[in-house]
């Protein structure tokens, strides 16, 4: 079965590499230093765990993986843009992102915000660009478009990053942590699975329930990745660890110490697999996924 999982992983992997690569300009055509900074900050690694999680609320609900590669290069592009943004010095203020010079160190700061910002409106043409037999309707394809901006927005990840930095070096309560932490990283891991159903002839039970799913998985997302922040080593993160204690970011780690996030992120794991168990669908490779965002090193 870890071998079955391993393998569907590198082969989503490969197909959203290939699918990535083909929506972004090539960095031959004018303005070349902005194309290659956006292929930088896409194609340079990182674990697909966006695409991934698309391809198997995908496959859950029947859709053709064509479409939920284009989904997935959406959110991908998005997801992308807010690392570069993340890093910015007047943001976290971080060198090294997935083992090599963050966007704005390889390049300059005004490049990587226009990066940031051309990956953004990429993602959306995509969407919008999605041919015609891959999308039911065009009324499914506004949802789509209405899906991923709220999950980009400033009530989705933008609102959760400003949140983000106006809490440093302040106490927040569980449920404020919480509230940031559903929307910084929550909203694109929910757009992620969402989208991803949208491809497919998802019904609405089954749309609440992978919703219900996602919010778990989102929040577990984060709390893992505040454990590893703590830690993890910046070699095997590809990331400099130990920013957030340094920089006075309230975490699940400065809140209620190690013992007590590990226990909240098997809990929230838990919850996963138990919403996965109401859908009457497939849901192996959501599981499986679920488990590997708990289990994983980097
Ligand atoms: C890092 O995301 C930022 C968070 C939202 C926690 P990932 O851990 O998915 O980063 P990559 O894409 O694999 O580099
Ligand atoms: C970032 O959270 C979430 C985003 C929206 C990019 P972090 O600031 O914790 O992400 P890392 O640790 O730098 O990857
Ligand atoms: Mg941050
Ligand atoms: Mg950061
Ligand atoms: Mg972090």
């Amino acid at each position: 079965m870890k071998e079955d999982f391993a393998a569907w992983m590198a082969l989503i992997q490969r197909r959203v590499e290939t699918a990535l690569d083909h929506h972004l300009p090539p960095a031959s055509i004018a303005p070349t230093r902005l194309h290659e900074a956006m292929r930088y900050a896409v194609l340079g690694g990182g674990k697909r765990m966006r695409p991934l999680l698309a391809h198997a609320a995908g496959e859950a609900v029947g859709a053709d993986p064509r479409a939920v590669d284009a989904v997935a290069c959406a959110v991908e592009f998005i997801h992308a843009y807010s690392l570069v943004h993340d890093d910015l010095p007047c943001m976290d203020d971080d060198v090294l992102r997935r083992g090599r010079p963050t966007c704005h160190v390889q390049y300059d700061e005004a490049t990587a915000l226009l990066a940031g910002d051309a990956l953004q409106t990429l993602a959306f043409q995509v969407l919008a660009e999605l041919p015609a037999e891959l999308v039911p309707s065009c009324e499914r394809r506004l949802t789509m478009l209405a899906l991923l901006a709220q999950a980009a927005g400033s009530r989705g990840m933008a609102g959760g990053q400003a949140i983000d930095l106006a809490a440093v070096g302040l106490a927040l309560t569980v449920e404020e942590l919480e509230f940031m932490h559903i929307h910084k990283t929550g909203a694109l891991i929910r757009a992620a699975v969402l989208l991803g159903a949208q491809c497919g002839a998802a019904d609405e039970a089954t749309l609440a329930a992978l919703a219900h799913f996602a919010n778990r998985a989102g929040l577990l997302f984060q709390v893992v990745d505040d454990i590893l922040d703590a830690e993890g080593s910046t070699t095997t993160l590809g990331k400099t660890a130990g920013k957030d204690a340094a920089q006075e970011k309230p975490t699940y780690v400065s809140m209620l110490g190690l013992a007590r996030a590990k226990e909240l992120a098997a809990s929230l794991r838990e919850e996963a697999h138990a919403a996965l168990a109401a859908l009457a669908a497939d849901t192996t490779r959501l599981a499986q996924l679920t488990d590997y965002i708990a289990e994983r090193q980097f």
